[in-house]
């Protein structure tokens, strides 16, 4: 079943969320250039693909986005105690999803680097610094590093519901 139900996930949002989560993981390996500045495995092999993959993403969050409005009404209820709290974390997870491309993109046409994923010149590099674009996009270390906690608190408290609270949380996202 491709939508959502009361019981749990369907098969759209599931991809858009393992699918998703791969592709940040991914993403977040670019700590790794503050090793050795990336002269290693990881920094030439996986790192390179950075700016196209985070382009991906900044697509793919604008249709999840759409497709989580299109389903709301329909998706697992959440623990009336905690719903807020759930609500505010999915919240920030989905903000810190689109402000990551956004200030990513931002980072590199203020520095004047153009913005090229796949190959495709979507802005021509010409050196130019656009001094407001750079600063706003200059956000974009800082917010990696508070998504990556938000992330680590999201898994942390799935596997405290699957292994302490045993409430089939998990299963409904699998
Ligand atoms: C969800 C998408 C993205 C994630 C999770 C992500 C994550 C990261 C992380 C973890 C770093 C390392 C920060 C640090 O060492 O402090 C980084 C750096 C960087 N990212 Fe992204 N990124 C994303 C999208 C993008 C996009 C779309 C672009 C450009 C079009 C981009 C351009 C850059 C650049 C240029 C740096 C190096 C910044 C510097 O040296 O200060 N990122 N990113
Ligand atoms: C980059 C990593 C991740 C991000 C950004 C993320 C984001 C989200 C978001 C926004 C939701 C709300 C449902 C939706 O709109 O899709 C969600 C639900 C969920 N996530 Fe993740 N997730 C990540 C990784 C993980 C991992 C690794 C696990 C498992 C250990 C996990 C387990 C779950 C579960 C069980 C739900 C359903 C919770 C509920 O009942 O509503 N997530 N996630």
């Amino acid at each position: 079943m491709s939508g959502d139900s009361k019981e749990r996930y369907g098969s759209i949002s599931r991809l858009f969320h393992w699918g998703m989560s791969f592709l940040i993981g991914w993403q977040l390996l670019k700590f790794f250039d503050r090793i050795a500045d990336g002269e290693h495995w990881v920094g030439e092999t996986l790192v390179p693909w950075h700016i196209s993959i985070g382009s991906l993403l900044l697509v793919l969050v604008l249709l999840r986005i759409l497709w989580a409005a299109r389903q709301r009404n329909n998706r697992p209820e959440q623990d009336p105690a905690t719903a807020f709290l759930v609500k505010a974390g999915h919240f920030l997870l989905y903000a810190g999803m689109v402000a990551m491309p956004i200030t990513g993109v931002m980072y590199m046409i203020g520095s004047g680097y153009g913005w090229q994923p796949f190959g495709i010149e979507l802005a021509a590099r010409n050196g130019e610094e656009i001094a407001w674009m750079a600063s706003v996009g200059s956000l974009h270390s800082p917010i990696a590093w508070l998504l990556t906690i938000l992330i680590a608190g999201h898994i942390g408290i799935t596997l405290l519901h699957h292994f302490v609270k045993k409430d089939g949380v998990l299963r409904r996202m699998l």
